[in-house]
């Protein structure tokens, strides 16, 4: 099985590292759209042309199965790509929200996300759909500061301090008793730790990484083998694609995938 991995840059290295974690024996085609990012301040219409064009590339090198580990283009943009290919797509919008109905008991949710993701309120709709109630939060600033490396930062903590309080101020305004916070954008999970420690203690932390990888062996078939934190078979090969500098996307993508990152080539996609 080839399976097709997207996003708008590095973000979704996130996904693939818990793919290979867990189904080891596929190969695996990721696109990053580098050159067009980010895609999380942009408009539905921009973000389903990129994304499209984008998929479009990984069923021409042989993707049998996308993954689309973009929350932007997920929450934005999975019905025009499903239109676009005729491949099965699974997008993590929809994993985040099986994972937090699996998770709440209160049946209460939070979801911290870009400001696309968050005004499209696919989250929302896709919890209402499982009877849940969600809150959505823009938090803009992180993705910058997690590509900036600032993971351990104090004004990282400081942003997350904040927005972790004005998101709490909102559920409770709102009355919600929430038990989960889903990570609604490929880049929080580096930062799962650091968002931890600014919330208060009973919330449990949704990674769509890991629910992502879980629900991809399942709809496999693939037996889901631990293989311990970037653990790879031999054999299961990855090609790396991105659309701008390939030495920035090896030198920032080995820091999101936990190994480093070879052959990695250029494509053209267009504006
Ligand atoms: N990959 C995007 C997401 O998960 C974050 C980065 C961007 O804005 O392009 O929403």
């Amino acid at each position: 099985m080839k399976i097709g991995v997207f996003d708008s840059g590095v973000g979704g290295l996130t996904v693939l590292r818990a793919l290979l974690k867990h189904i080891p024996e596929a190969d695996y085609l990721y696109l990053g759209d580098t050159a067009r990012l980010p895609y999380g301040a942009k408009s539905r219409a921009t973000v389903a042309r990129y994304a499209t064009s984008s998929a479009r590339h990984l069923i021409a090198e042989g993707a049998e199965f996308l993954v689309i580990a973009c929350n932007t283009a997920s929450a934005l943009a999975l019905d025009a790509i499903r239109e676009a290919v005729a491949v099965p797509v699974l997008g993590v919008v929809e994993t985040g929200a099986n994972a937090a109905d699996a998770s709440s008991t209160t049946r209460d949710v939070l979801v911290i996300a870009t400001a696309a993701t968050v005004e499209s309120h696919a989250y929302t709709a896709a919890c209402a759909e499982r009877k849940l109630r969600a809150i959505e939060k823009a938090c803009p600033l992180l993705v910058p500061l997690v590509e900036e490396g600032w993971i351990e930062s104090p004004v990282t903590a400081e942003v997350l301090r904040i927005y972790m309080a004005e998101l709490m101020e909102q559920a409770r305004g709102a009355g919600l008793d929430a038990d989960t916070l889903v990570l609604g954008c490929t880049h929080y999970p580096l930062l799962r730790a650091q968002i931890e420690k600014a919330v208060p203690a009973p919330l449990r932390v949704i990674d769509s990484a890991e629910a992502t990888a879980e629900q991809v062996a399942r709809m496999l078939g693939a037996g889901s083998r631990e293989l311990g934190a970037g653990g790879q078979e031999p054999g299961a090969s990855v090609r790396f694609f991105a659309t701008d500098s390939v030495t920035k996307f090896r030198a920032l993508g080995s820091r999101f995938l936990g190994r480093s990152i070879e052959d990695v080539r250029l494509v053209d996609l267009g504006g």
